[in-house]
């Protein structure tokens, strides 16, 4: 688990989101806490609940990504769920307990990735002896005890006229093979493909827990078919370095970390709470949402859920729900919801000076993707600082004549004024291009006069 202080998990957040310090500085709050927790007696760690989080703010403004960051840096299972799935039609009586199935599935996926990296060395050394014998049939050495069950019906690879390469031919492929030369040549693998039968259980609406469920069980009584795939030597190498590493991890100790990292990290995010929490229904077809809060509630209360890994207590979950929270307020959840979502936190919404520190600010910014993937062109692309200006100013004009969409305003107005030079940029390699005031002016002028047309194109 993090170590992080609260003061370390502000800076780190403030690497990536502009402002929203309260925000930030309650998630911060939030995971140190899980911290401290981990410190105590047993007894005492049991009885002490995370305490829940409320965000409220307008769209675009930094919410979800507040809490995507935090699960990175705390490298925590995370999973984004619309408390508003659980009211369509179709979904009746789906049990909001799938979202608890979800980030199990997250979590194992993340540990077995972090075990896959841990025995990638062997694997990878395992993988090029198995390239080498689907290039040279018939030249595996006999220190090469890693073969696979022999299977005389196995289709044999095409022969390529070196069948009777020896030790030596193997080793000259094995050392063009390290230096590339053999990346682009074709090979035929057997790799292990889809089970049909059990993804068709999967498209029933509602099912798809069950569905998991029993894939995992035909997959016991069918082991997978495996299918004869030609591929470029390189993919081949990937492709057997997954298949060696799974043979190399301990699938039981991922299940046992993933197990103890969801229970103990695992965040969800319960985006547009605020859409469930309104008291009165309008009727209809839709799953009431008080009905929906009533069944989300033993979930952040604290149940087991049972899933295809075992069971899964969500005690200690930490749960960031978020919401414009625009017409329907917190005190309109019920009751029992409200006390487990103690703290609450508005975020603010941005201004042109925002967007402008938005721009320039974080690691990840804007101009940062651009300049970059335009680099690949060889395209040298600058902006001028009166341009970033005159972007913000722009973004904030726009939010406020049609409609206010965050930050996201940036994302729109940036594609618009690149537009020609991301068409032209690949006849462009080697100039070197510099975005100011004047160049953004040209390319918005006409659009950001006409409101109507700037309801459509920005
Ligand atoms: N304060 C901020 N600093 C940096 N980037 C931001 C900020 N706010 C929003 N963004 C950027 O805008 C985009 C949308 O933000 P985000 O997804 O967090 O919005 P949100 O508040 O969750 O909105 P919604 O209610 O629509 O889900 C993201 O790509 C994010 O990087
Ligand atoms: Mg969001």
């Amino acid at each position: 688990m993090s170590s992080l202080t609260p003061r370390e998990i502000v800076s780190e957040l403030d690497k990536f989101v502009v402002g929203q310090a309260e925000a930030k500085r309650m998630v911060a709050i939030a995971m140190r806490n899980r911290w401290r927790r981990q410190k105590l007696d047993p007894d005492l760690r049991e009885e002490i609940a995370p305490k829940n989080i409320i965000m409220m703010g307008p769209t675009g403004v930094g919410k979800t990504e507040i809490a995507r960051r935090l699960a990175k840096l705390a490298k925590s299972p995370f999973h984004k769920v619309e408390a508003t799935k659980f009211t369509e039609v179709g979904y009746v009586g789906r049990d909001v307990e799938s979202m608890i199935r979800d980030l199990m599935e997250i979590g194992v996926t993340m540990v077995r990735s972090e075990e896959r990296e841990k025995v990638r060395v062997r694997a990878e050394k395992h993988a090029e002896d198995r390239l080498l014998d689907l290039l040279l049939p018939g030249s595996t050495p006999q220190s090469y005890s890693f073969t696979p069950m022999p299977d005389p019906a196995a289709p044999q690879a095409p022969a390529t006229g070196l069948a009777t390469a020896n030790e030596s031919t193997r080793e000259k492929f094995r050392q063009l093979w390290r230096e590339g030369k053999l990346d682009e040549r074709m090979v035929e693998l057997e790799i292990a493909g889809q089970d049909g039968a059990a993804m068709s259980i999967m498209a029933i609406p509602g099912m798809e827990d069950m569905g998991g469920q029993m894939q995992d069980v035909l997959g016991r009584m069918f082991p997978q078919k495996k299918r004869l795939r030609k591929m470029k030597v390189k993919d081949a190498f990937n492709a057997l370095v997954q298949e060696e590493s799974d043979k190399l991890i301990d699938m039981d100790k991922v299940q046992d970390i993933a197990k103890e990292r969801v229970e103990q990290t695992g965040i969800i995010f319960l985006d547009e709470l605020d859409k469930v929490a309104s008291k009165q229904d309008h009727g209809g077809p839709d799953v009431s949402r008080e009905g929906v809060q009533r069944d989300l509630l033993p979930v952040v209360e604290g149940c087991v859920v049972n899933t295809k890994y075992g069971m899964i207590r969500t005690d200690h979950i930490l749960f960031i729900a978020a919401g414009a929270f625009h017409y329907a307020k917190p005190s309109d959840l019920i009751p029992e919801l409200q006390g487990r979502f103690p703290l609450r936190v508005e975020l603010s919404a941005l201004g042109q000076e925002e967007f402008y520190r938005i721009l320039t600010e974080p690691q990840n910014a804007l101009t940062v993707q651009y300049s970059a993937l335009l680099g690949t062109e060889g395209v040298t692309l600058t902006f001028a600082d009166d341009a970033l200006r005159e972007i913000a100013a722009m973004a904030q004009k726009i939010n406020e004549d049609t409609e206010n969409i965050g930050a996201r305003r940036l994302y729109t107005l940036m594609e618009k004024i690149l537009a020609d030079l991301s068409f032209e940029a690949s006849d462009k390699g080697g100039q070197h291009v510099v975005v100011d005031r004047d160049y953004v002016r040209e390319r918005l002028a006409d659009i950001v006069e006409n409101r109507d047309l700037s309801r459509y194109i920005l």
